[in-house]
């Protein structure tokens, strides 16, 4: 039997490929021990409990997950109270709200971080963009002072530091918690004072909302922004150096998005599929279930193993190939619940901002592709992910041609 790198050993971190292979044909359900879960890696397994058909799984896990940091958020709800939450936020993610009210925010946040390095010739799109970007764009969004757009980058940061702290490390778990108590303390007077004054943001929209005629408390407000924050942040951040990676490292397929912008769909949805933002998402199990690995009791935590699912031969030709023309990703889908690569999930919970979050690529690929010609790797550059939980490049140091704004 092969050795299988345990999931929290420094080798799965640095390349959980081979891991992932090797589960999939060989292992396609593990209890694992350190996290008291039980592991699906194949893509009909994780498709499978994503997609519920049978009210099998719920979300209970995130009660431990991330209520700690967030409180309670509509990732930890089901049913209807789920579903009016849900529909108070999804408006402003797509249609016109979408084009019309917050196209314009993402353009300008875009921009103004691409203005300040266009003209020196080098940058690091990790740093000085991806990392600042989308989160900058949510917090707009929302009608949060712009002066603050570093704190926010600070708290999502250690925010998702506590989802991916699966070894338990108690330091990682505290800050998690004080981000929390700083947020609230925040958020709070503004909650108070958006009450009053209405405005055209989102925030204004979950003050008002009724949720079955009873406004929505200041807690359970500022839990929704505490998720949207983070989940509209560091997922966007890590696709975003994703596509980058994927590209760079594959010149031919870059100029082909250069010369035709129609294909960054195209290369949005292959990196969704070859190197997923998030790599692993949590369920519970309500009764016993059996997958084709094997048979999971009732009252389990089941790790879903996106990353792995992605790369299923069965599902994808020559999955370990980054190829934005392949013919078995399904790219006028990719956005939307009825997706076939599994990086925004699936069923109930579907990424709520997955069309904000192309709209986010679209802009910045268009953007960072004309106001630096020549985009090339600088000395130094390593594509290499980093993380467990979410994964991404930790930098992409780059050069090109010097432009003025
Ligand atoms: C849910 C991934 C961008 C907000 C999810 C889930 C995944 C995911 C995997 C499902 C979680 C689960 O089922 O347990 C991604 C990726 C993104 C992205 C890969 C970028 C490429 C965004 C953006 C926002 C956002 C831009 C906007 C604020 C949310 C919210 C949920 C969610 C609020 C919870 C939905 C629910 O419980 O109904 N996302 N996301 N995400 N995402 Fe995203």
């Amino acid at each position: 039997a092969q050795q299988i790198p345990d999931i929290l050993s420094p080798e799965f971190a640095t390349d959980p490929y081979p891991a992932y292979r090797i589960m999939r044909e060989h292992a396609p359900l593990i209890w694992h021990e350190a996290t008291q879960s039980y592991i699906v890696s194949r893509y009909e397994d994780v498709e499978y409990v994503f997609k519920d058909r049978h009210g099998e799984f719920t979300t209970e896990n995130y009660d431990w997950q991330i209520e700690p940091v967030h409180g309670k958020t509509i990732l930890q709800l089901s049913g209807r109270e789920h579903a009016v939450r849900r529909a108070l936020v999804a408006p402003a993610f797509r249609g016109s709200d979408l084009q019309e009210k917050f196209l314009p925010v993402i353009e300008g946040n875009s921009r103004e971080l691409i203005d300040a390095f266009r003209h020196t010739g080098s940058a690091d799109l990790v740093a000085d963009y991806a990392t600042r970007f989308p989160v900058n764009v949510i917090a707009d969004m929302l009608g949060l002072d712009k002066a603050d757009h570093d704190r926010f980058h600070g708290w999502y940061t250690s925010v998702i530091a506590f989802l991916g702290n699966l070894a338990g490390d108690p330091e990682v778990a505290a800050a998690g918690e004080r981000t929390r108590v700083e947020f609230a303390e925040y958020m709070f007077p503004i909650i108070r004072e958006r009450r009053e004054n209405l405005g055209d943001d989102l925030l204004s929209t979950l003050c008002a909302a009724e949720v079955d005629g009873v406004r929505m408390s200041d807690e359970d407000i500022k839990s929704f922004c505490s998720l949207l924050l983070a989940a509209g942040g560091e997922t966007t951040d890590k696709a975003i150096g994703g596509i980058f990676a994927n590209l760079l490292t594959h010149p031919e397929q870059l100029e082909a998005v250069r010369r035709d912008r129609g294909l960054i769909d195209r290369a949005f949805a292959e990196t969704l599929r070859y190197t997923p933002p998030v790599h692993m998402i949590m369920r519970q199990s309500a009764t016993e279930v059996t997958l084709s690995g094997g048979t999971i009791p009732a009252g389990a935590t089941v790790t879903c193993l996106i990353g792995a699912a992605n790369r299923d031969g069965s599902r994808y030709r020559d999955p370990d190939r980054f190829d934005i023309f392949r013919d078995d990703l399904n790219t006028t889908t990719a956005f939307s619940a009825a997706a076939d690569h599994l990086a925004f999930a699936l069923g109930r919970h579907f990424c709520v901002g997955a069309l904000l979050a192309r709209a986010e690529v679209e802009v910045g690929v268009n953007q960072l592709l004309d106001a630096l010609p020549g985009l090339r790797p600088a000395d130094g550059f390593d594509p290499a992910e980093q993380g467990v939980f979410t994964r991404g490049p930790r930098s992409l140091p780059v050069r090109f041609t010097p432009s003025a704004a």
